[in-house]
């Protein structure tokens, strides 16, 4: 999909469809939406649509007027933004995919975008549409034969004149990157586990580290043993298809030398549960168990494409969980990378077990901040459903640094506890630790594993098991992947440049 910025009188556009945005202002009049600009050519077109209050300025709400008069645009759109004293980029950002997914299906191939007004200001705005445009264009039909190119081709937003050119087009750039990157997850985590396994999830990562200019190393089960990965071989044992441990690295010249941020992503391709199998129902969901390590990978390229002056570097632990003769059993014992010896109670739980190697390898890479994300555990799918995905922090610094991402990203994440008391959940009679910790409190005391092979580093761990696939459609996003995380992550490494470590 194209983007292009123009700035200049609304009415002069030709486009396809001209987009504005009608707000709720709540006032129990007829008429209670108003447009999020002034713009007289549009307010005069849809004057009569308007004062019939068929126009509520509902979040997503999309109403369609053709041959606008005065107007040069084709169509006019008006879409609705919801109240009028919450609206922001966020609101923003599904305003406008909402506009594309209404407008998509009508084989409509491109539209202009009347850039409202917006507290935080016109960059914030440009990406906020830009970003909300790409998201709404994925489609995750990919395998079907009859598939229709639903796709939008071009995407004009318009600025008012007076406008800074230069800096809006900046935005625009960020915004195309981000998207674009997002997308680049989501299209990972919708393949199925035979189309993308270890191997293959490796090698894509590494054509895309190849195109944005990253370093990327990719070591097979060897190496994994040779480093004494006792946790993530645990897992990787059993499955006939190679592990792959990825590392991308972005250490720019001009980077200070710290902060060294580590991303480590779970990445298992399918989560049978080993020999503690899943039920059937449900279980070809687990195809996205891999799409922690996704958010990373589309993070980095996002990372590599706008070039903060901040080290990052990312470890992905890819592989399948299989029962077979060669997996791992309940009561075995495995001794991780740091090693810390671990009783494995339920072959399941094996996200922990990666991530618990891929933290520590973080650490002796030389990181000084970490952040994870892993659709780790049912337990915060119960406790936060499908809206906020999980948070931990073992530091108030950087969970005070990742809030400012999230504000930013306008992505959703909820803080979860992990006091000390939680850890004599984990305890084991054998071992170090055990890897579950029974019934109650199954994020949190999954989260206190982590925690344990993070040791002092300042660390985040987010828990997406419940928001990296959306099982409805949604005004502004097709169902299916939704690659929650990669926007906050790229903001987390942007906050290091803006704020320092
Ligand atoms: N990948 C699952 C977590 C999951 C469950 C993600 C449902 C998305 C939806 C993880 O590996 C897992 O199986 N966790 C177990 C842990 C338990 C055995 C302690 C779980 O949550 O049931
Ligand atoms: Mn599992
Ligand atoms: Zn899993």
């Amino acid at each position: 999909m194209e983007t292009k910025l123009v700035v200049g009188n609304l009415a002069e556009i030709e486009s396809e469809c001209l987009v504005v945005f009608a707000l709720d202002h709540g006032d129990k009049q007829k008429s209670n939406a108003k447009f999020a600009l002034k713009h007289a050519g549009a307010e005069k077109a849809a004057a009569e649509l308007m004062s019939t209050g068929e126009v509520t300025g509902k979040l997503a709400e999309a109403i369609m007027l053709h041959r606008p008069e005065g107007l040069k645009a084709k169509r006019l759109l008006i879409v609705g933004g919801g109240k009028g004293d919450k609206f922001g980029h966020t609101e923003l950002r599904k305003a406008a995919g909402a506009a594309l997914r209404f407008l998509k299906p009508k084989m409509i191939k491109s539209c202009a975008f009347a850039l409202p007004d917006l507290s935080s200001g016109a960059e914030d705005a440009v990406r906020a549409i830009v970003e909300g445009s790409f998201i709404a264009n994925f489609d995750p039909d990919t395998y079907r034969s009859d598939r229709k190119d639903l796709q939008m081709k071009d995407v004009t937003v318009a600025a008012p004149e007076g406008s800074d050119k230069n800096k809006l087009q900046q935005s625009l750039e960020q915004g195309r990157i981000i998207g674009e990157s997002q997308n680049f997850t989501r299209e990972l985590v919708n393949e199925p586990s035979n189309h993308l396994t270890p191997t293959m999830f490796a090698d894509r990562t590494r054509k895309m580290c190849e195109s944005v200019g990253l370093k990327c190393e990719i070591y097979g089960p060897d190496k994994i043993k040779e480093m004494k990965m006792g946790a993530f071989w645990s897992v990787a044992q059993g499955s006939d298809e190679e592990p792959r441990l990825i590392v991308m690295k972005y250490e720019p010249q001009d980077a200070p030398e710290k902060p060294v941020v580590g991303l480590i992503g779970k990445g298992i391709t399918f989560d049978t549960g080993g020999i503690s199998i899943k039920p059937a129902d449900g279980m070809e969901k687990m195809k996205y168990d891999m799409a922690g390590g996704a958010a990373m990978v589309g993070a980095m390229r996002a990372i590599g494409l706008l070039k903060p002056k901040v080290k990052v570097i990312s470890i992905v632990c890819a592989t399948e969980n299989m029962p077979s003769g060669k997996a791992q059993k309940p009561g075995d014992v495995q001794i991780a990378m740091s090693g810390k010896s671990i009783e494995i109670i339920n072959t399941d739980a094996e996200g922990r077990l990666v991530l618990a190697d891929g933290l520590h390898y973080a650490r002796t890479l030389g990181c000084t901040h970490l952040i994870d994300a892993a659709t780790l555990t049912g337990a915060c799918v119960v406790a936060l459903g499908g809206v906020n995905a999980g948070i931990f922090a073992n530091d108030e610094d950087i969970y005070q640094h990742f809030t400012k991402a999230l504000k930013r990203s306008g992505e959703k994440f909820w803080r979860l506890p992990l006091d000390a008391e939680y850890f004599d959940l984990i305890r084991s009679n054998i071992a170090d630790i055990m890897n579950t910790g029974g019934r109650w409190g199954g994020a949190i005391t999954a989260a206190m594993f982590l925690k344990e092979f993070v040791e002092d580093t300042p660390w985040i761990h987010l828990d997406i098991a419940g928001t990296a696939w959306n099982d409805d459609n949604k005004g502004w996003m097709a169902k299916g992947p939704s690659g929650i995380a990669v926007r906050s992550l790229v903001e987390f490494v942007k906050t290091f440049e803006r704020n320092g470590a």
